[in-house]
């Protein structure tokens, strides 16, 4: 709005006019997200039409830098004028914390206010989700007048490193998709791009001096089709592969920068480099030729700790330093197998010579040498958690991803952190409970999950928060193959990790989570406009088993609360859903979100068999873990079993390391013929079966313990049962033993296993 112009219009013409420009005002709640600290909505709007003009400082000018030539994208565009004459003011202001920002929007002004250039661009962020959502669209149609709230909003992040990974090695992404990947998180008020740059697949990052990454370790001759479990593993026989040319990193770099955000780029050490050896055979322990791999896992083919490895490696990071302006580079360190150092030679008198330990103590060498040089050179290494492992390089800092006990050491031992653990930040999890999600790694991390995760992990000590930098979610490209499904797997998911390290995380997650999702809804159809594929779950539901005194109910919930729902019992006539309902035989539940008459959405199905333990009492010595306890003790006996390629979900409850006694109290003497428990089975993922399972019971008589059990495996269940001879029984003990600790050579190794149960069958 020009300012001179509202002098001598009346504010019942601004009025009229503002509903005339009805179909434009698409934000009048101001939803934004990451929800900022504080908005508070003020009367009026500020209309926005041809005449707008830019005023920014020196502070507003990497702000004035995106928002120019967005807004000419969209057919809008502004003048830079005198800070007087200027509708939209970029202004420096002292006190703002940095990276936060305060924007003022009235009548007459777009006011911006920030201590430094990235708040100032946050702010501008902001104003951008309050424009229409067709702004993001290249379009010479008019899109003004229309009017935007007035408003007052205050906000600063509460975490400083906020970030997204992304795998471009199991799958290659070019620059253009790579630059889309940014231009989210640039939207979503994120500051680093964890480029992972080299795998065993390929090796993506050209290095001049060693011209074989490029012709060779860029490329593997075939990949594995479908899935990893399948038998037979089949392959396409197409070489695949390609790389960034240094220009290319430098454009990406540089597109980055000017969005506020910097790049972290991995090399990956001494593991996960089966395609630089496949290069450079000497860099391995056995010298033999290998090959680019053409299937995910954990390879055995690491470097060896050896001069000329050092030497190639301080080469390639010669190469890399300069590309990255940043403070970070992240080494990698994660699951490098120690195989090939046990039987080396050179690798066993290097142990002797230094003084280590064993090959773990190897490992803290290795990556302290390069810590070493890096710190030489002005940078900071960040590593994955096995970097603990024999001892932490002085000032490394640790990317937790196996769970949150490596954050907390690191933290313990004052290293700074980032939490990016597989429970809340894979994002190449499955995010959805329907058989037509496209294929992915496995696990189970729904949008919900996600967007309860806490960077500070409810073991860590207080003193020890201060080294949390932030959290970040992370892509792993083994499944993802295209941009279309990058996308799928990444949005909504991103959009909750950006609330939870900007805004913080949540203190009461049903309530937050519901107003997310409404101002998802609005966010979703900006992505629509810019033609940004993602995952819509928003019209699905969940429902759950609740207990009263002995009885079952069956609840259910739309993810959007406003949504009504039908439902079918046992393939019965649809009836609208009101209030949890009673359940007292095997039923089939079938449930749909309804909107105008009609079934939308995917259809939600449970099934609930009653047995005469849902009917007990239930405890457990042990708390579960948090990160697998969603569903809380009594999901264990509430007549719904686990399945078998979701522990993470509400049924499982996942214990890590500890050994367990579960009692099962009955309100009345109940005759015990048989007890089924369900264990889930996944050593790739550190989930272990237990060895045995003991029982015992206070029958009417006193206190008996009974033996023997059948256990019957599948893939991933392990199913036992134990015979109780149709006995009376008033309690039952079932005591659970931890597996024990992970053997060598297996994924884990040398940590305690986690021991997963749902659901204890009595009948
Ligand atoms: C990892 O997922 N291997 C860091
Ligand atoms: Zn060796």
């Amino acid at each position: 709005m020009n300012k001179l112009l509202l002098l001598f219009i009346s504010i019942g013409f601004l009025c009229s006019f503002q509903s005339e420009s009805n179909s434009q005002i698409v934000n009048p709640q101001a939803h934004i997200i990451p929800k900022p600290d504080s908005i508070a909505l003020l009367e009026g709007s500020f209309t926005w039409d041809t005449s707008e003009t830019l005023y920014a400082d020196s502070i507003g000018l990497l702000a004035q830098e995106f928002l120019i030539p967005y807004l000419a994208k969209a057919n809008m565009e502004i003048e830079v004028s005198e800070k007087q004459n200027a509708t939209i003011q970029i202004l420096y202001k002292e006190q703002i914390p940095s990276e936060g920002y305060v924007l003022e929007i009235n009548q007459e002004l777009i006011l911006i206010q920030a201590s430094d250039a990235a708040g100032a661009f946050y702010g501008v962020q902001s104003l951008r989700q309050l424009l229409p959502v067709t702004a993001e669209r290249i379009s010479s149609l008019t899109l003004t007048p229309f009017t935007i709230p007035s408003l007052r909003i205050t906000d600063a992040p509460k975490f400083e490193y906020r970030g997204m990974h992304l795998d471009v090695a199991r799958h290659f992404f070019d620059v253009a998709a790579v630059k889309s990947y940014i231009d989210i998180l640039a939207m979503l008020k994120m500051n680093r791009f964890h480029w992972h740059l080299t795998e065993d697949q390929g090796w993506r990052i050209e290095i001049k001096k060693y011209p074989k990454l490029q012709t060779h370790a860029a490329y593997r001759d075939q990949t594995l089709v479908g899935h990893y479990s399948d038998t037979p593993q089949i392959f396409d026989g197409k070489k695949y592969g390609g790389y960034y040319t240094q220009e290319e990193i430098k454009e990406v770099v540089a597109y980055a920068a000017s969005l506020n955000i910097t790049v972290v780029p991995e090399i990956e050490m001494p593991g996960h480099a089966q395609a630089a050896i496949s290069a450079y055979p000497n860099l391995g322990c056995t010298g033999q030729p290998i090959k680019v791999a053409q299937k995910w896992g954990v390879f055995e083919d690491i470097y060896c700790p050896k001069p000329e490895t050092f030497q190639f490696l301080k080469d390639v990071l010669d190469e890399v330093i300069p590309l990255f302006p940043g403070e970070y580079i992240h080494i990698g360190g994660d699951e490098a197998p120690k195989t090939r150092w046990n039987s080396c030679d050179h690798c066993q008198k290097l142990i002797a010579q230094e003084n280590l330990e064993d090959a773990h103590g190897l490992q803290s060498y290795f990556i302290s040498q390069i810590e070493e040089y890096l710190n030489s050179k002005g940078k900071q290494i960040i590593g994955w958690d096995e970097i603990l492992e024999g001892g932490l390089a002085p000032n490394a800092t640790v990317m937790s991803w196996r769970g949150t006990a490596g954050a907390v050491q690191a933290a313990k031992e004052g290293h700074n952190v980032i939490l990016t653990p597989t429970s809340h930040a894979y994002f190449d999890y499955y995010q959805d409970t329907s058989p037509d999600e496209p294929l992915a790694i496995g696990g189970f991390l729904p949008l919900k999950k996600v967007y309860s995760f806490s960077p500070f992990p409810p073991e860590m000590d207080d003193e020890s928060k201060k080294y949390v930098l932030g959290a970040q979610g992370n892509i792993w490209t083994e499944y993802i193959p295209t941009q279309e499904k990058l996308q799928y797997m990444a949005y909504p998911r991103t959009m909750a990790m950006s609330e939870v390290v900007w805004s913080g995380p949540t203190e009461d997650l049903d309530v937050d989570y519901s107003d997310f999702l409404t101002r998802l809804d609005l966010l979703l159809k900006r992505l629509d406009v810019m033609g940004v594929n993602y995952a819509n779950h928003l019209n699905n539901l969940e429902g759950k088993v609740v207990k009263q005194n002995d009885s079952l109910f069956y609840s259910l919930r739309a993810t959007l609360d406003s949504k009504k729902i039908g439902y079918r019992l046992n393939g019965g006539p649809q009836t609208n859903y009101s209030a949890p309902f009673y359940i007292d035989s095997p039923t089939t539940i079938a449930a749909n979100v309804i909107q105008a008459d009609s079934i939308i959405g995917p259809t939600f199905t449970s099934r609930i068999v009653p047995h005469k333990g849902t009917k007990a009492q239930i405890t457990v010595d042990k708390t579960p873990h948090p990160s697998y306890s969603t569903g809380g003790i009594n999901a264990l006996n509430d007549g719904v079993n686990g399945s078998d390629n979701r522990y993470g979900d509400d049924q499982w409850l996942g214990f890590w390391g500890d050994d367990l006694e579960i009692i099962l109290r009955f309100n009345k003497p109940t005759k015990v013929d048989s007890i089924s428990m369900q264990f889930y089975h996944a050593p790739g993922q550190w989930i272990y079966s237990p060895q045995e399972v003991q029982i015992g019971g206070v029958s009417v008589d006193g206190y008996l313990s009974t033996a023997g059990f059948t256990s019957a495996k599948t893939k991933t269940l392990n199913t036992v049962t134990l015979i109780m001879n149709n006995k009376v029984y008033s309690e039952l003990r079932i005591r659970v033993p931890n597996y024990g600790v992970i053997q060598e050579g297996a994924q884990g190794a040398g940590n305690k296993a986690w021991t997963f149960i749902d659901e204890i069958i009595i009948d």
